[in-house]
């Protein structure tokens, strides 16, 4: 059964060809790696699939429900409950602490602060950032700063996590730190990651790989 289904997706941008007849599936729990050369159409697909960017054709379900047939509204509402996101940087409010950044999602859906801070606490003790809860994002490194960015994404308990290089930014000893973090957080939540990276050795994190080139997509099962 499919929790995330694109069919026939196609996107342009002026005379630019990001999304030519691009597809995938997404199964609920599951940790796929989106890959392919820069400008093949990663982050386009991705933003398709969350509902954050429109495709000119094709459809999006999410169950049994059409994300491209929503309004506004219905995709934002969905974004807010279902999804969690995580790119390479400049997500976390700088005027916040790390500890209030975190507890944000949950302030924004009506939970009460000592709640919300609560739990902030436990994820960023999960993400083992639990030091960096009163500092200001700016005054964290790199790696601290994407595992609060994780923790935050996963705060809600998201049934899909969208990750765009989420480790981009990282040297790759951090990165991998932050790879397995996230995904041993998402496999234990169960929730779905969709991850854009360059990681090479992503094999080792994820369950399957999607490689996209030229604006398509193909699925590539690991040999395991
Ligand atoms: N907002 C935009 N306006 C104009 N062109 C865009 C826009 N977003 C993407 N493109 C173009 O669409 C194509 C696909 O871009 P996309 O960002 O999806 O690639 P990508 O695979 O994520 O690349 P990278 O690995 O470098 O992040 C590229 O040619 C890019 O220049
Ligand atoms: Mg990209």
């Amino acid at each position: 059964m499919s929790l995330l289904r694109a069919e026939g997706l196609t996107k342009s941008f002026g005379k630019t060809h990001a999304l030519e007849g691009a597809g995938i599936t997404i199964r609920a729990g599951e940790v796929v790696a989106v890959m392919g050369p820069s400008g093949s159409g990663k982050s386009t697909l991705l933003h398709c699939l969350a509902g954050i960017l429109p495709p000119d054709s094709g459809t999006v379900h999410y169950g049994d429900r059409e994300l491209t047939a929503m309004n506004d509204g219905e995709r934002s509402e969905l974004r807010r409950t279902e999804f969690g996101f995580v790119f390479q940087f400049g997500q976390l409010v700088p005027e916040l602490t790390c500890l209030e950044n975190v507890a944000l999602p949950l302030r924004l859906s009506g939970m009460k602060r000592k709640d919300a801070e609560r739990a902030a606490r436990d994820w960023l003790g999960r993400l083992e950032v639990d030091g960096v809860a009163d500092q200001r994002p700016g005054e964290t490194s790199g790696g601290q700063g994407q595992r609060v960015a994780v923790a935050r994404a996963l705060v809600t308990g998201p049934k899909v996590i969208f990750a765009d290089e989420p480790t981009g930014a990282l040297d790759s000893l951090n990165g991998e730190r932050v790879m397995h973090l996230l995904t041993t957080a998402a496999r234990e939540t169960g929730a779905a990651v969709v991850l854009v990276t360059h990681e090479p050795r992503v094999a080792a994190y994820s369950d399957r790989e999607v490689v996209v080139r030229d604006g398509r997509s193909r699925d590539v099962e690991f040999a395991r």
